[in-house]
């Protein structure tokens, strides 16, 4: 495929990911795409691609599982032959008092949110060349926590935002960059119902964000023109850290 993107984005089936599918869709890009339960709303949207002319693929792959999520990887690199794009949006909100957390719940949220942003990274490695785009996505828990409950998640945001630093670094010299967006409250199925008018309270735009205006931020920054910036967080969350 001659001048095609290709792309792999996690936990796209839904929400912010599923967002960021159909933005990379619409730029051209060739996308596949990461689910682990909700088959049928993932198959939708690959179709909905391919009836606009796209071209999508839905594969079920828990980033949780090494296997699963390498060979999810290894099959997008293979039906596009090549991947240039990979964005980690995968990830679960686990909230609870540290004093009974669940350790099971601990190792599934780190296992997710950190170690499957590594392993898809490391695999993506393997097909990516220079120019190469590689975006997390973290939260703007890592800059301000502001709820309790909420160690665990802001934990394991504030890992993927230093691996970011890290990976951008090892990489600079290939021409693949590393980026890290962190959304604010988003209108999506991860942020609870009774949350809602409290967060809308908290927000100086008096709003949550839309999942499409992330899409934005990672569009940009896997574009040729987003060559120079690498290693950097980018907060989208309209001023509520500010
Ligand atoms: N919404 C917010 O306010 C907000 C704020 C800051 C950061 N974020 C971050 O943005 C990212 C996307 O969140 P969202 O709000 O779009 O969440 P969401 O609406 O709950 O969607 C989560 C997506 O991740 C997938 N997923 C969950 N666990 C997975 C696993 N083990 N393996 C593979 N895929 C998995 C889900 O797949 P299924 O459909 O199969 O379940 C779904 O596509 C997350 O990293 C989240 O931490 C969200």
């Amino acid at each position: 495929m001659q001048n095609v993107k290709a792309a792999l984005v996690t936990g796209g089936s839904r929400g912010i990911g599923a967002a960021i599918v159909e933005r990379l869709a619409r730029d051209g890009a060739a996308v596949a795409f990461t689910y682990s339960s909700s088959r049928e709303t993932a198959l939708a949207l690959a179709a909905r691609i391919e009836a606009a002319g796209g071209r999508a693929l839905a594969i079920q792959a828990d980033s949780a599982d090494e296997a699963q999520l390498r060979a999810a990887v290894n099959r997008a690199a293979g039906e596009f032959g090549s991947l240039d794009i990979l964005v980690n949006s995968a990830g679960v909100l686990e909230m609870g008092p540290v004093d009974s957390f669940p350790i099971e719940r601990l190792d599934r949220s780190l296992a997710v949110n950190v170690r499957g942003a590594f392993i898809a990274i490391q695999e993506a490695l393997r097909h990516m060349k220079a120019g190469g785009r590689i975006v997390t996505i973290g939260s703007m828990a890592r800059e301000r926590v502001g709820f309790p409950q909420s160690s665990v998640y802001a934990m394991t945001k504030g890992a993927v935002a230093a691996m970011v630093r890290g990976v951008a670094i090892d990489l600079g010299p290939r021409g693949i960059t590393v980026n890290n967006v962190q959304p604010g409250p988003t209108q999506t199925g991860m942020v609870p119902e009774g949350y809602v008018d409290a967060l809308v309270g908290m927000s100086p735009v008096g709003r949550l964000g839309r999942p499409e205006e992330i899409a934005g931020m990672v569009a940009y920054l896997v574009s040729p023109e987003a060559g120079y910036v690498t290693g950097a967080s980018f907060t989208i969350d309209g001023g509520m850290i500010a």
